[in-house]
């Protein structure tokens, strides 16, 4: 083992997602298998899991938050509409209050979705545009 520097600081990769099966999740097994090969060690757990969220921040001090968990899809909203506002809505708000009573606080980043510009008619879109008047549930998560 190689003498670390005093000045040294561990960085830590990890992730997080429930797996869940709004599609087929060998997908997503196959994807961790992936990203651990590269050093992304990854938990299965919901971002509505508080605990578990504030457990992971007591072991890593997170400088950063990558947030694309989310249920996406715009048909599916149909067939399971609470789906969204678990991950999309509830999930998100979980995530942004641990984040935020986290020392150190994150960084964070989300992902959003080109269906929030719904009736727009206006092309190319602009992140100027209205947001205010989806056509889906998704959109509106
Ligand atoms: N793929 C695209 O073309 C695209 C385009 C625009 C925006 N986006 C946005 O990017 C983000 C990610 O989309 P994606 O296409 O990678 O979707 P995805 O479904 O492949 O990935 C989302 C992951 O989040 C996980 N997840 C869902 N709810 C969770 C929860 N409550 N707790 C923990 N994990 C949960 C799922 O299991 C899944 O692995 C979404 O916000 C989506 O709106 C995607």
């Amino acid at each position: 083992m190689s003498p670390q520097p005093s000045n040294a600081v561990a960085t830590a990769f990890l992730g997080l997602d429930n797996f869940n099966d709004y599609y087929d999740p060998a997908l997503k097994r196959a994807r961790q298998a992936l990203l651990e090969r590269t050093g992304v060690f990854i938990v299965e757990g919901d971002i509505n899991d508080i605990a578990l969220l504030k457990k992971l921040f007591e072991v890593v001090a997170f400088t950063h938050v990558m947030h694309l968990a989310a249920q996406a899809g715009v048909r599916y909203a149909m067939e399971n509409p609470s789906s969204y506002v678990h991950s999309n809505l509830a999930g998100l708000v979980s995530l942004l209050e641990v984040c935020k009573s986290a020392d150190p606080q994150p960084s964070i980043v989300w992902a959003s979705s080109s269906s929030v510009y719904g009736l727009n008619t206006r092309v190319p879109f602009s992140e100027k545009d209205r947001t205010d008047q989806p056509a889906s549930l998704y959109a509106a998560t």
